[in-house]
């Protein structure tokens, strides 16, 4: 029997708005081709060799990295561009001021407009995914039109893709997020292809009312894999608040005791602030039968149950992440996962065929091909791999995948944790008296700007539930939600607050981090069990030098003291901070949070 392949032109679904809508934007877009995706193992490996033989990937040595490849993007396409990024709701008022807005039947004109033709000379690719497991109740479904294979290859490690999808997009379960994507590179007959076409125009947009994406001019990360950041943040926040849960930029982890108990939290921090590593700790030798299992590194949908518990699910099926940093001593399960099947983006290129990037190895090698395509020595004085290269690695890889990581009901919640990066004022751990004094504590989170992100190094930019680049709506809407959301549960995780950052006075960090923070997380997880103790203090709960558990690791107790202290003095500025946002947030501001900044002032000393 012989095989024909399949016409990658015939529709794989019977949905006639997808038809329809594909033919539309196919009318708009102008592509060469169209090709139904339908995920398989032999499309795969058509659009691996495909993009080897344009110059877009290249084929890692596979004895050593089997199933991986390399890219080197456009040195003006690196990073998420916040500045082009809009939340198109109907009015200003519902975007707030920390969204860039437009008004949406402008914004469509003028997309309209340079879309059309955009695709003209590529293929467009009819891209299904689930965001979650597929058929479970807490997913969600979205179709990507977009004329870069690149995408293709990385979504289908960060989402579910393919005819499953399709199976369920017939089956009219859930309405489907249209996400239309091109890097806005067309190509004219003959004309030659670069290897990273892009755009220096660029446009990211949402409409939150009728839940559409629309992306032009970037092929890199969440300007491009809408998935994760456009679909799984900023719409699905606005489809979170409409039907009663919550969309977040939270890693999820489960914590085993040795007991065999298991308590699951989830952790907020900003971007470049270690949350893979968290993700993924591994606990020091002296914790014997305690284990951290991950269940994801970067976004988390959490729904109240029938009971009235939350339950968090992780939307994503890969790991989306920053190489730089990431090494055996830092995070051998990263490492580990990354091993095989994964794509590598703007780091370097070895002589043998493998991949390096700073932090990856103490040593770094002899020379090597550098993020941008020249040659790279030791000496060379510049970076080897781009600060914001990434990884994109199968979530199933991870030595420490959790069993429960594709329960259809997601994992239950037992404590959620705020944090950032601040080399002074916040201690390293503290609990908030109850729910509200929690969201007040997410609410006005801060971390201080590192040379990653724009900006002054070393200010504190307040980033709420580090949500500020992903909320698709007025972030004082944003904390109200928060604070509803109490009212639909009888049991309310535990809320904490963590600084693994904190400084001496001679710049030197005061915590070691890394492994080490598994005698937080156990304090954290105890205290949600309601057996550690723990002293009220007029920030919230905190631990005593004795509540930690200190086996195997001698830790001075006035180190911890500095690491817990803190001054009248230094939050007087604090909350100062805290009051500047909610002036940018006031007509909408929920009146719990001026409640709640009141009586912390009220219970602080300022002398
Ligand atoms: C990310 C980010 O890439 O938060 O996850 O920027
Ligand atoms: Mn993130």
């Amino acid at each position: 029997m012989s095989m024909t392949p399949r016409d990658p032109a015939r529709p794989l679904s019977e949905n006639q708005h997808l038809l329809k809508w594909v033919e539309k934007m196919a009318h708009l877009t102008k592509p060469a081709a169209i090709h139904w995706v339908d995920g398989s193992e032999e499309e795969h490996a058509a659009l691996c060799q495909q993009m080897v033989d344009s110059g877009t990937l290249i084929r890692l040595n596979q004895e050593q990295w089997p199933g991986c490849y390399y890219a080197r993007s456009h040195a003006s396409d690196v990073a998420r561009v916040e500045d082009r990024t809009f939340i198109c709701s109907l009015s200003k008022d519902s975007a707030g001021p920390m969204n860039n807005w437009e008004d949406p039947f402008k914004m469509r004109k003028k997309l309209k407009a340079i879309f059309n033709g955009c695709m003209q000379g590529r293929t467009m690719y009819v891209l299904p995914f689930s965001m979650g497991p597929i058929g479970s109740p807490m997913s969600q479904i979205g179709v990507q039109l977009t004329d870069s294979p690149y995408v293709v290859v990385n979504t289908r490690i960060m989402a579910r893709i393919g005819l499953p999808v399709f199976k369920l997009i017939d089956k009219n379960v859930k309405r489907v997020v249209p996400c239309l994507h091109s890097v806005g590179a067309p190509l004219a007959p003959g004309q030659k292809d670069v290897p990273w076409p892009c755009n220096n125009e660029k446009y990211i947009v949402h409409f939150p009312e009728s839940r559409e994406i629309w992306s032009y001019g970037s092929g890199y990360g969440g300007n491009a894999l809408l998935g994760k950041k456009c679909f799984a943040l900023r719409i699905a926040s606005n489809m979170a608040r409409d039907e009663g849960w919550m969309a977040e930029h939270m890693l999820i982890l489960g914590v085993e005791n040795p007991q065999g108990e298991k308590t699951y939290v989830a952790a907020a921090f900003p971007s470049a602030c270690g949350k893979t590593n968290l993700a993924m700790l591994i606990p020091p030798a002296s914790f014997p039968g305690w284990k951290v299992w991950t269940v994801g590194d970067d976004i988390a949908w959490i729904k109240p149950d029938d009971k009235g518990k939350l339950r968090a699910i992780n939307p994503e099926a890969g790991f989306f992440g920053v190489a730089p940093g990431t090494g055996d001593h830092t995070n051998p399960n990263a490492m580990a996962t990354l091993r095989s099947n994964t794509i590598f983006t703007n780091v370097a290129l070895t002589p043998d065929g493998g991949v390096w990037w700073e932090g990856m190895t103490e040593t770094p090698p002899e020379r090597c091909i550098d993020w941008q395509g020249n040659e790279w020595t030791p000496a060379s004085g510049t970076k080897a791999a781009h600060p914001n290269a990434r990884f994109t690695a199968p979530a199933s890889q991870c030595p420490t995948i959790d069993p429960a990581w594709e329960d259809p009901n997601g994992v239950p919640l037992s404590a959620i944790i705020f944090g950032g990066r601040r080399a002074s004022t916040i201690p390293l751990v503290y609990q908030a008296f109850n729910w509200s004094s929690g969201v007040y504590m997410g609410a006005t989170m801060g971390s201080e700007t590192t040379a990653a992100a724009a900006g002054v190094q070393g200010k504190v930019r307040r980033d709420p539930m580090a949500m500020l680049p992903f909320c698709g709506y007025h972030m004082g809407d944003y904390f109200r939600h928060w604070l509803k959301m109490q009212r639909t549960l009888t049991e309310t995780p535990r809320i904490f607050h963590v600084n693994w950052f904190r400084k001496d006075e001679q710049g030197k960090f005061l915590w070691p981090g890394f492994s080490e923070n598994m005698r937080i997380l156990k304090w954290i997880v105890d205290r949600s069990r309601v057996r550690a103790l723990a002293r009220e203090t007029p920030i919230g709960w905190m631990p005593r030098y004795d509540d930690i558990d200190w086996s195997g690791m001698p830790f001075p107790k006035e180190t911890f003291e500095q690491l817990q202290s803190f001054k009248g003095s230094d939050w007087i500025s604090e909350v100062i901070g805290h009051e500047e946002l909610f002036i940018q947030l006031h007509d909408h501001l929920p009146p719990e949070m001026i409640y709640e900044r009141e009586l912390l002032i009220c219970r602080l000393r300022f002398d």
